[in-house]
């Protein structure tokens, strides 16, 4: 059954250009998204800018603009990048915009007003690269140096507001044990928070003072600057609390990285859970899933400008060049880091995952049977003339709607390299379909060619549902393929962040006899190193 998917991304901090961490997690949530949109869910993807943080006034200062002429042109880098890769978000919220700053406004002077949000006096180890204060143990195990930078941490005075996040302690530790309600994942990552939880929660500091204009004022009070971090978790509500988009809330996946888990695991839900008990709020509930996935190093090390190792938009975009749009989703989405270890991005790993899966698999595969069907029916599908288990004794209908359902289990679990692997797994069948039934040897007599035409009925119907699995990971070249094979029905229905309806598509023989299929280059040409 159809329903509604809400799904977001970090906003990310605009001091700097995007880099491929940033486009990894927006690319496994657009996946995620176009996997929904194929189900026929009513979609919500969010991705957008974090521009309110101090390092982006250092940035504009170094570089002789405004901190919001600086914010502008990275908020555009990021745009451009993700509209460039494909990205199928349905808004990009800046922090500096008014629909988002009235919003956090109303929620933060809501939290004065029940007496959550309080002023009071905070003194500790503040990490200045994070925005955050790092509590006395923490700060003490890491040798009072930033546990995420190593730079070392400065010990503060400010007088604050405070958020009473020692109030919260005990109903996020219910409710992440049942895990109904709202949960975090992988499981490792989740344990690591209720561990945490469970030494104590201290309110915690939720403004700033004497960071000037940039930023958002405490409501009724000037001279505090709300805290970057309580401004910017607040745009997964801020964007839909509209009346025509309420009803997407509450997010299904907030997706993250690791270094950002406690902020999304605890702060956020209880300050949504303070939000809640107001009245008017009670819609207001918590997000179903905090996703924490790991890191991209890079060739074996720790990314870094001075290694030489960093994976830029410059890089980005070479690759993209070189292999294509889909390889670099493809690559990204099954390769990625969505435990809780960390992943390699290596060239030598992209290549081979490229060559394996995609030229040698897919685009291989659909040649040949593009070919023998141009061959041997003048490029028109061909009638089946028998059941299909019979040409060959395997029961092919039946491999496709297992592999339909651990697709489908997997991507609702979001083991994407699983999914992929799935659809994949079809592809390896029809593979060795073809080497068991040789239907370009059956071809050659005569009275085979009814045989041959089932066999090639089956390979095709197997891989127009394998395109369709396919499609949230390699949208360009799959839709390609719709174009050859007469398929422009799902493209046209996806198009334009359209809803398919998987349930009915993936059903085994929808593909008509006498469709025109044609042939045409690889879709993924075999790759030549020394073309890079
Ligand atoms: N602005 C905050 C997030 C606020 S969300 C309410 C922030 N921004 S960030 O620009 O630093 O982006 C952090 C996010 O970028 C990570 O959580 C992750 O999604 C992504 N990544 C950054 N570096 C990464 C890797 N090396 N590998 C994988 N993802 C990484 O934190």
């Amino acid at each position: 059954m159809p329903s509604k998917f809400y799904i977001t991304t970090p906003i990310y901090y605009v001091n700097d250009r995007p880099h491929i961490g940033h486009v990894y997690t927006t690319t496994v949530a657009d996946v995620v998204a176009r996997y929904h949109r194929l189900k026929g869910d009513d979609t919500f993807f969010l991705t957008g800018t974090d521009e309110h943080a101090a390092k982006v006034v250092d940035s504009a200062a170094k570089n002789d603009v405004t901190p919001l002429q600086w914010a502008d042109r990275n908020a555009k880098a990021f745009e451009d990048t993700f509209n460039r890769l494909g990205m199928t978000h349905n808004d990009f919220i800046r922090t500096t915009q008014d629909r988002h700053k009235s919003k956090v406004e109303h929620y933060v002077k809501q939290l004065l007003d029940c007496g959550d949000v309080y002023l009071g006096e905070y003194e500790g180890w503040y990490d200045a690269g994070q925005e955050e204060y790092v509590p006395e143990n923490r700060a003490k195990e890491s040798d009072y140096k930033s546990p995420i930078n190593g730079k070392p941490l400065v010990r503060k005075t400010e007088k604050n507001y405070f958020f009473k996040l020692s109030a919260y302690g005990d109903s996020l530790l219910q409710l992440l044990g049942s895990g109904e309600v709202f949960d975090v994942k992988p499981v490792a990552r989740k344990n690591e928070v209720v561990a945490r939880i469970r030494d104590g929660l201290n309110d915690i500091p939720i403004s700033r003072t004497g960071s000037g204009d940039w930023g958002i004022k405490v409501p009724g009070d000037d001279n505090h600057t709300i805290y970057v971090w309580i401004d910017a978790l607040i745009n997964y509500l801020s964007t839909i609390d509209t009346d025509d988009r309420r009803k997407y809330w509450p997010a299904d996946v907030h997706f993250v990285a690791k270094d950002i888990l406690w902020f999304h695991a605890v702060i956020w839900p209880a300050m949504l859970t303070s939000l809640a008990k107001l009245p008017g709020n009670e819609w207001m509930r918590l997000p179903r899933l905090i996703y924490s996935h790991s890191f991209w190093i890079s060739e074996g090390k720790k990314m870094s400008k001075t290694l030489g190792n960093f994976i830029d938009l410059e890089k980005i975009d070479h690759y993209v060049e070189t292999f294509g749009l889909d390889a670099l989703r493809y690559f990204l989405a099954t390769q990625g880091p969505m435990g809780t270890t960390d992943s390699d991005f290596s060239e030598a790993k992209f290549i081979e995952t490229y060559n394996t899966d995609l030229a040698n698999t897919f685009g291989n595969c659909f040649s040949r049977v593009s070919n023998m069907t141009a061959r041997y029916f003048d490029g028109k599908l061909p009638t089946p003339t028998e059941e299909p288990e019979s040409a060959v004794g395997i029961e092919h209908d039946r491999i496709v709607e297992q592999a339909v359902r651990d697709y489908t289990n997997a991507m609702e679990s979001l083991e994407l390299s699983k999914a992929a692997a799935a659809a994949m797994g079809i592809v390896r069948a029809v593979d060795s379909y073809i080497e068991t039934t040789q239907p370009f040897q059956l071809a050659k007599q005569q009275d085979k060619l009814p045989q041959v035409a089932t066999v090639l009925y089956n390979c095709t119907e197997s891989l127009r549902i394998a395109s369709l699995l396919l499609w949230p990971f390699l949208p360009e070249k799959v839709q390609e393929m719709w174009d050859r094979t007469n398929c422009n029905h799902y493209t046209e229905a996806l198009a334009d962040r359209g809803t398919g309806d998987l349930d009915l598509w993936q059903q085994w023989g929808r593909s008509q006899p006498g469709t025109h299929i044609q042939k045409g280059d690889p879709l993924f040409p075999r790759f030549q190193p020394a073309k890079v």
